[in-house]
């Protein structure tokens, strides 16, 4: 128990490998943001970030499966309600729509722009779809409105007193919130990780913020402190491999 309280005290100071991370591991992060998370960068650098993610997505096919891993998780549901949180660009929720005839999507994020670009697009006038500024640390809406919250490539944005709150938020509104975010390998591959990475990072915005992330992602350990620290009722199932998507199932008991 004492071990619990002391988790639930420091959450703020854990380190993204967790209260257990290894030395090395507690060296391979940082507090730096992302030009996402940037006031003082300009929207067409943010927006060139948003866009090189929808490709990749688009390209590498992750918002097909993405959209698999959350509709099988539906898949009781005549009629799911799904809010996608922290959405971007809009691509997992327009893959949601197209794989399920009767879904009904809220797609929204915490920034104003991307809100409004995606309200401009094709998601803006579907007729199941709904835009919608919304902060996944402080969902408004009331308790039970979705049947699925997902939260893509995002989580790792958040330090983790916030991160916790999504766990809270998120299954509040939502019978199950699904985080898919990057896995955080073991130091030593994390490392080589990094280094392939570096090179590109001063020329490309994109891979700037994938380092940034890569260094930001939570493990196993600290996800689960995190959901402990939202409220210890909630249960969750993990799924990750090292190179393949780290996938948070998250449901209160
Ligand atoms: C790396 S992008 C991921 C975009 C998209 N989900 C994807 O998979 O490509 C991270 C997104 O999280 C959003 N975000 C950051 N903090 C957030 C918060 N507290 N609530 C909701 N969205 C947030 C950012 O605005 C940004 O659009």
């Amino acid at each position: 128990m004492a071990y619990m309280a002391g988790h639930t005290a420091d959450i703020a100071r854990m380190p993204r490998g967790g209260f257990d991370a290894s030395c090395l591991d507690r060296l391979l992060e940082t507090d730096r943001p992302e030009y996402l998370d940037r006031d003082d960068v300009d929207d067409a650098t943010k927006r060139q970030v948003i866009e090189a993610l929808d490709w990749t997505g688009r390209f590498f096919k992750t918002h097909e499966r993405f959209a698999a891993i959350a509709l099988e998780l539906l898949a009781d549901v005549a009629d799911p309600r799904i809010l996608e949180l922290g959405a971007g660009h809009g691509g997992l929720s327009r893959q949601l729509l197209q794989d399920h005839p009767s879904a009904h999507v809220t797609v929204s994020d915490v920034d104003a722009d991307s809100v409004a670009q995606i309200a401009a697009g094709d998601l803006g006038s579907h007729r199941r779809a709904r835009v919608a500024h919304v902060d996944a640390t402080e969902i408004d809406a009331a308790d039970g409105s979705y049947d699925l919250a997902v939260f893509a490539l995002s989580f790792h944005h958040l330090p983790p007193a916030q991160a916790s709150r999504v766990f809270a938020e998120g299954t509040r509104v939502a019978d199950t919130l699904l985080i898919i975010d990057l896995p955080r390998p073991p130091a030593p591959l994390h490392l080589l990780r990094l280094a392939t990475m570096l090179p590109a990072a001063p020329f490309l915005p994109f891979v700037h913020d994938g380092i940034i992330s890569s260094l930001r992602c939570y493990s196993p350990s600290a996800l689960r402190s995190l959901a402990r620290h939202a409220d210890p009722a909630i249960t969750l199932e993990l799924r990750s491999g090292l190179y393949s998507p780290q996938i948070v199932i998250a449901r209160r008991g």
